[in-house]
């Protein structure tokens, strides 16, 4: 194969750059991994267009999606906790009782690595067919260095199997583990003394992330895991303000925290701190829906001060049992009234800052790695308009086909 032939067209399509859908019929080529053009169908001349391999017509094309908020590496399931709460009991009276995330950290310190990568593979496979090129993982259910260490591990195993840019969180301080029971400060001085010092020097965490909630850490407590994670260089984020306002967003934006996640009892100061430091709010519909809340995160002051506003699955085995990154499309427009655009953002250009990938993931652009999905629609709105899976014509990932046929059309 010469050089020329290197070189992939897909012609006439609708293409949203993970800001804006464009107003003209477009031309994308791609050279190796990267994007080396985009410009209108129109513009580009009959040398170009023969100098390329055509890959299809119609359609549109969007950044690969990211999801950019999930605890995917788990074992075992919860239904009987659905079942709980359909009967009446809420998701922090399951907690207290021993269940909750308590239960799959049993599960997940019962099964291997390899079982847990057994176990997961299936549902990142779901998530890849739905477009997903980008994907945070946390850890969270091992709660103690070794289990820990092989959620991370089992997560870093996905991304070099599959065809999928994995990013690992450590989540160290997402519920007490029982035998720190009563001694919270203890726990923290754990993690802030050996487990986190360990997945740093191991280079399995691109993220540190808390839960700051009444079932789970204080501000306090929270400070000083940002203490730790600032002291060994990693980022931060939060799980902040979902079922009470504890304060934890403004507490993480004085970190210059990544972001702050769910965001339900986010409070005006909340909002203006995440306003002035830049950071990004991760909308999860899943577990607003799967726990049946009613009270909605202030989306219309989040987008009257300028925070990018983020959109992930948060797949989990409680909370958010759902891995399908589209729905969360329309599950945000419908729920909390962010506009189609705003879904569109939310799974593209923001989540990529979400994660810190400003410039490297989420935007279409030439010079850009060539990650991007085709889909069988007229108009990107209808990615958040219908549930409806199975619209995926083609999925590039850097610069390869990883899904769908490599030159097809969407209009017979
Ligand atoms: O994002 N809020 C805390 N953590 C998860 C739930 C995890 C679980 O229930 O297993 C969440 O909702
Ligand atoms: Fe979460």
């Amino acid at each position: 194969m010469g050089a020329s032939t290197a070189r992939k067209l897909w012609d006439r399509v609708t293409v949203f750059d993970g800001t804006r859908t464009l107003p003209q019929p477009m031309a994308l080529i791609t050279c190796g991994g990267r994007i080396e053009r985009l410009v209108p169908s129109d513009d580009l001349g009959d040398d170009a267009r023969a100098d390329c391999e055509p890959m299809g017509r119609g359609g549109v094309i969007t950044p690969g999606l990211i999801d950019c908020h999930t605890h995917l590496v788990f074992a075992g399931q919860r239904a009987a906790e659905f079942e709980q709460r359909l009967e009446g009991a809420s998701y922090a009276d399951i907690a207290a009782a021993g269940g909750g995330i308590l239960s799959t950290v049993g599960a997940v310190r019962a099964a291997s690595e390899d079982a847990l990568v057994d176990q997961t593979r299936p549902r990142l496979e779901a998530l890849i067919a739905d477009g997903v090129t980008t994907i945070e993982i946390k850890s969270g259910y091992g709660l103690r260095l070794d289990d820990e260490l092989k959620m991370l591990r089992a997560a870093r195993r996905l991304g070099e199997e599959l065809p999928v840019r994995v990013l690992t969180t450590f989540l160290g301080a997402h519920t007490l583990p029982p035998e720190f029971a009563g001694r919270a400060d203890a726990y923290i001085d754990e993690i802030s003394e050996r487990m986190l010092p360990k997945v740093a020097e191991f280079g399995l965490a691109d993220a540190v992330d808390v839960f700051c909630e009444h079932i789970a850490f204080s501000p306090a407590q929270c400070e000083r895991v940002f203490q730790t994670a600032a002291r060994l260089g990693l980022p931060i984020k939060i799980h902040a303000e979902q079922l009470s306002n504890q304060h934890g967003t403004a507490l993480a934006a004085r970190y210059g925290a990544l972001s702050a996640d769910h965001l339900e009892w986010l409070d005006d100061a909340g909002v203006a701190a995440m306003a002035a430091s830049g950071m990004v709010a991760t909308l999860l519909p899943g577990a607003f829906l799967t726990l049946r809340e009613t009270r909605l995160p202030p989306i219309r002051a989040l987008r009257e001060a300028g925070v990018p506003m983020a959109v992930a699955t948060d797949g989990n085995p409680g909370s958010s049992p759902m891995f399908q990154l589209t729905l969360m499309l329309n599950l945000v427009s419908t729920l909390f009234g962010l506009t189609p655009n705003e879904a569109l953002q939310g799974v593209t250009r923001h989540a990529a800052r979400a994660l810190g990938l400003i410039g490297q993931a989420g935007e279409l652009a030439e010079g850009r790695g060539a990650d991007f999905c085709r889909w069988r629609i007229d108009d990107p709105v209808e990615l958040a308009y219908a549930v409806q899976p199975g619209r995926l014509v083609q999925r590039v990932f850097a610069g390869r086909i990883t899904h769908g046929a490599m030159n097809s059309g969407v209009t017979a």
